[in-house]
């Protein structure tokens, strides 16, 4: 018997004997990699998984591979797990992803697992430079590494997403979801790399996770309920947001967030609510906690901005329509980049209530931030910046 069977007995033992006991493994290697290129494997090795009855695991081993764009989707036989140990490499030309809105999309599914050392590298340097979103308001859009559409009960664990050419991971009408120990890395010049982005969705859970990349952090878009962000660090970035919301007639009220125990490191904003004026939204946000929270060098530490307006697209005659209630800021320490700490600009239409500083101790070069108040009267308890009177209130 030679060294290579003795390997693969011992892996298959090993495979059998631990954890993954019931599920049907089907190695990716078994369905061809023409030059290394495994988009066609990929979708094979999914169906036959999927299509199993039991628990099935798909298994990419380590190397390196290249992929086109994929979707694979649900329902399956029983529930599925991607363990991926290997890298896998993206076009670097955004066109030869075709216009897919995001490079890999899982749907359809439920108990769902994504797991492994792996790493998905979005190779997004071209993109970055084609990218004039900021100019040019029907500018192409390059593709996002993940789309997670419409699973129940999965888990994305340890897997590393790599510098994706716009939105890392788009989340988008799952319900109980998990990412733990998972990491998001792009520079911090990558434009709108946001790490991840959560929609319609509920009951997700952002754990254990490092995140740093040139866009926000964690964006929730509206329709999100139940989201929990917790041991989390962002940096570089642009911080944790909800929002902007606002923008379109039909969106869907967000709720019940909890941020918890995250630091964020030189971002742009540490955490936020953006909100458009002048555009048709209403649906309120409300139920936003954000507590033990370390802020290092944070451009704006703490900001609810009503008035959201980037580049100048929109006009800010009108205020906004959304109501925001019930947020509270607890226990956030650490240094701001700027002495306005705190901002907290809410609609003058529907102003904002039941927002409460609690223990809020962040200093700008050595002395205690201001709060800027327009239209709010934070309820303030323990220590707390004061508001200053501002022209706009
Ligand atoms: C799915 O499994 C059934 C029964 O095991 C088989 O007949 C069918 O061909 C399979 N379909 C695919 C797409 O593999
Ligand atoms: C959530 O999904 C996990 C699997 O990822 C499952 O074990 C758990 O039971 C689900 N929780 C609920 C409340 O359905
Ligand atoms: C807070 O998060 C960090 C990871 O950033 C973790 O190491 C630490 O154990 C967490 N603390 C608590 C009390 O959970
Ligand atoms: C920071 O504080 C030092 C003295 O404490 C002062 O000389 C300096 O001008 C301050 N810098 C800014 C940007 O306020």
């Amino acid at each position: 018997m030679n060294m290579k069977s003795i390997t693969t007995i011992v892996l298959s033992f090993l495979l059998t004997t631990f954890g993954i006991a019931q599920s049907a493994v089907f190695d990716i290697r078994k369905y061809g990699a023409p030059s290394g290129d495994i988009t066609t494997a990929f979708g094979d090795v999914w169906k036959a998984a999927c299509n199993s009855t039991g628990a099935s695991k798909v298994w990419i081993p380590s190397g390196s591979y290249k992929m086109g764009a994929i979707v694979v989707k649900g329902p399956c036989n029983g529930p599925i797990e991607v363990q991926v140990d290997g890298t896998i490499i993206a076009p670097a030309n955004p066109a030869a992803l075709h216009d897919a809105y995001e490079w890999i999309k899982f749907e359809y599914v439920d108990f769902f697992t994504l797991s492994g050392k792996g790493v998905f590298d979005g190779q997004g340097a071209i993109a970055w430079n084609q990218n004039d979103c900021g100019k040019n308001k029907n500018c192409d859009m390059a593709s996002m590494n993940f789309g997670f559409n419409f699973l129940k009960h999965a888990t994305v664990r340890d897997i590393t997403s790599k510098d994706s050419k716009n939105f890392h991971v788009n989340v988008l009408g799952c319900t109980n979801f998990t990412f733990d120990h998972f990491t998001v890395t792009a520079p911090a010049t990558s434009l709108n790399t946001d790490g991840i982005h959560i929609g319609r969705s509920t009951d997700v859970k952002i754990l254990n996770t490092n995140i740093g990349t040139g866009d926000d952090c964690v964006s929730l878009g509206d329709g999100c309920k139940q989201i929990t962000v917790q041991n989390v660090n962002c940096g570089p970035g642009h911080g944790i947001s909800v929002g902007s919301l606002g923008k379109y007639p039909k969106e869907e009220p967000v709720e019940q967030l909890l941020v918890k125990n995250c630091t964020l490191t030189n971002t742009d904003n540490g955490v936020r609510i953006k909100t458009w004026p002048s555009t048709p939204g209403t649906n309120p946000i409300t139920d936003m906690h954000f507590e033990d929270i370390t802020m290092v060098d944070v451009l704006n530490p703490v900001i609810i901005d009503q008035e959201y307006c980037p580049w100048n697209q929109c006009s800010k005659q009108s205020p906004s329509k959304i109501k925001i209630s019930k947020v509270t800021f607890k226990n956030i320490k650490g240094t701001s980049k700027t002495k306005d700490g705190v901002i907290l600009i809410c609609s003058k239409s529907v102003p904002c209530e039941g927002v409460e500083l609690n223990n809020v101790a962040l200093t700008f070069n050595g002395t205690e931030v201001d709060a800027k108040c327009v239209n709010v009267k934070p309820i303030v308890t323990g220590k707390a910046p004061k508001c200053v009177a501002t022209a706009a209130a």
